[in-house]
């Protein structure tokens, strides 16, 4: 198994509309959120994550951010993870810096683990010293790949979209 982070490519859109289907047909409705916000038309969600990460264009309250898919023997993509540039009073409560998802065929297989993983360590070449992350307090797995992350619990904060308690963690990088 080569799992590798890429950045959202043309060479892979079919992979990627055959890995949002699966996300839709299990009633995951906001991965991939740019994607629904460009109308599904895949030129524009490409664009529009080129111009999220150079901080162009952003919807209301967003920071810049980065999208990475998720992509294994460089040709089947199984999750998609998103990094925020910065943290926001908001994001402080809910979100952090960063984001993720895999693919409803593809859990349980470690791939979330290992995603978490390259994605830590994309962030020590980017020159971060730490990163926070937030994660729903029934979310067993999301906790789990967390804390094999290194992550450390530092507290909790009611979600103003859920209403629901969220986990505070930061991992040192
Ligand atoms: C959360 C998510 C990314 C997990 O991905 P994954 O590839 O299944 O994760 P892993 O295979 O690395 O599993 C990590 C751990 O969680 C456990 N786990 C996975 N799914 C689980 C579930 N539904 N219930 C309980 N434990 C679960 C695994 O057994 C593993 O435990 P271990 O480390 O003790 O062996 C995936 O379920 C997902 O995309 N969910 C929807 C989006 C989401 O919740 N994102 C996180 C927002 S903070």
């Amino acid at each position: 198994m080569d799992l590798k982070l890429v950045k959202p490519t043309k060479f892979l859109e079919a992979e990627f509309r055959a890995a949002i289907s699966e996300f839709r047909k299990n009633g995951e409705n906001q991965i991939e959120s740019a994607f629904a916000r460009s109308n599904y038309n895949f030129d524009t969600y490409l664009k529009m994550t080129k111009q999220a990460e150079a901080g162009f264009a952003l919807p209301e309250g967003f920071v810049p951010f980065t999208t990475y898919w998720s992509v294994v023997d460089d040709k089947h993509v199984i999750g998609f993870c998103n990094f925020r540039h910065y943290l926001t009073n908001p994001l402080m409560i809910e979100g952090g810096h960063i984001g993720y998802s895999i693919r409803p065929s593809e859990r349980r297989k470690g791939y979330g683990t290992q995603q978490l993983a390259l994605l830590l360590e994309a962030c020590r070449w980017m020159a971060y010293e730490k990163v926070m992350l937030t994660c729903d307090y029934d979310n067993i797995a999301s906790a789990k790949i967390i804390e094999a992350n290194g992550g450390v619990c530092s507290g909790e904060a009611i979600s103003p979209r859920s209403l629901k308690k969220v986990l505070h963690y930061w991992i040192n990088l």
